[in-house]
């Protein structure tokens, strides 16, 4: 199947916005290399005009990240569009991504402009960074909350314009999954030269809906998907890369579509967006999470010791987990026991094992997850092997 789903990846421009993350330019080169190797489509790296330090960043990964496609972030006036295409300049294939807000609260109390005008400057701007680059997107920001008929004027002429991919943006976390679905096949009917044009799609999180309002988005026809890795952003976060891409490989019998990822470099991506920020992913964060492939349940891990597949839906090393951990705690059973006295390579007898196990869900019953860990290795000294077992 090809992989026709683009990956836009903007962890560097959108996800450096979440609150307490910020990133020196080293830091943004080692996640922009690491991109490459997950092998995104495109890497918005910054936002150039916003400050010197984004504008070298942007600079640095456009000269030196090969075989991906490098954003740059600029409002619909000529300044930022010249800084993007002058940080861009050694871009292998370099995007000038441009945004101005549609919507009526956008254009009543933050811009004080009206519909002529918006569609005046979207136009004036796409047309001008064509001198510079090819490749341009548009994002009618607040793109949700627009109206629809305006919301197709606006894409019509920004496609006959030369843009080559619009976005749209639920850039409060307002749509749910129906409503942003039908936003695009609205978009997809009405739009009259849209075949012209990638449709895009880049949500936040503010309703926790994100990735759901995505991939119905993509179900609906939306050919690329704007995401940063563990979700980071503006407030409440964006779409969570991750979580797209296993969600369009597990279901792949839904979504008819896939991606270009190498999946296996989740975890590491991961874990070197979380260092470097400072933004530590929670334990039960879907796929890249500590407990994402952890079972502590008798029944599961019964289940997942005789058929993987049981209780997981994906293998952890096709995204990067060493394997699945079965962890000891209260509510474990037997087969969970064996397995783990066996990997720290001893041999009970029945007897012993049942005495062991009772020992086992005696201290469970007290103690918390942590504290098991500590006299899983206690079981490697004598010291508990002698506690086990004497009485
Ligand atoms: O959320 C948003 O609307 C944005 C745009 C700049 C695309 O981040
Ligand atoms: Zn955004």
């Amino acid at each position: 199947m090809a992989n026709n789903i683009i990956i836009f990846d903007t962890t560097l421009r959108d996800g450096e916005q979440s609150p307490g993350a910020s990133l020196d330019i080293n830091e943004k080169v080692q996640i922009a290399r690491q991109l490459a190797l997950l092998q995104v489509n495109v890497i918005e790296a910054g936002f150039p005009v916003s400050s010197p330090g984004d504008f070298e960043s942007v600079k640095r990964i456009a000269r030196e990240v090969r075989g991906v496609s490098v954003a740059g972030l600029a409002r619909a006036v000529e300044k930022d569009i010249d800084s993007a295409a002058m940080a861009l300049e050694k871009a292998e294939k370099p995007r000038i991504h441009i945004f101005l807000a549609t919507s009526e609260i956008h254009r009543k109390y933050k811009l004080l402009k009206a519909k002529e005008e918006i569609i005046h400057l979207a136009v004036k701007a796409v047309k001008y960074a064509r001198k510079y680059v090819d490749d341009i997107e548009f994002s009618p920001e607040d793109a949700s909350r627009t109206e629809l008929d305006f919301l197709v004027q606006v894409v019509e002429a920004v496609i006959d314009a030369g843009a080559k991919t619009v976005n749209i943006p639920d850039t409060v976390g307002y749509a749910v999954p129906d409503h942003y679905a039908a936003l695009i096949r609205g978009l997809k009917e009405h739009v009259k030269n849209i075949h012209k044009a990638i449709i895009s799609v880049h949500c936040h999180n503010d309703l926790g809906l994100a990735v759901a309002n995505s991939l119905a988005a993509v179900k609906a026809g939306a050919q690329q998907v704007e995401c940063t890795i563990n979700g980071i952003g503006e407030r409440a976060g964006n779409a969570a890369l991750e979580e797209i891409v296993m969600a369009l490989k597990t279901r792949q019998d839904f979504y008819h579509c896939s991606t270009r990822i190498v999946t296996k470099e989740l975890i590491a991506t991961s874990k070197l967006v979380s260092t470097l920020t400072g933004l530590r992913v929670q334990r039960n964060k879907a796929i890249v999470g500590e407990n994402a492939f952890a079972h502590q349940s008798g029944v599961h891990q019964d289940g997942v010791l005789k058929e993987r597949t049981t209780y997981e839906i994906i293998k952890p090393e096709d995204v990067g987990h060493l394997k699945t951990r079965l962890v000891l705690g209260k509510l474990s059973g037997r087969h969970a026991l064996k397995e783990r006295i066996k990997e720290l390579g001893y041999e009970l007898s029945e007897e012993e094992f049942e005495r062991a196990f009772k020992e086992f869900k005696h201290i469970a019953d007290k103690k918390k997850r942590y504290l098991m860990r500590i006299l899983g290795l206690l079981l490697v000294s004598r010291k508990w092997k002698f506690l086990l077992f004497s009485n």
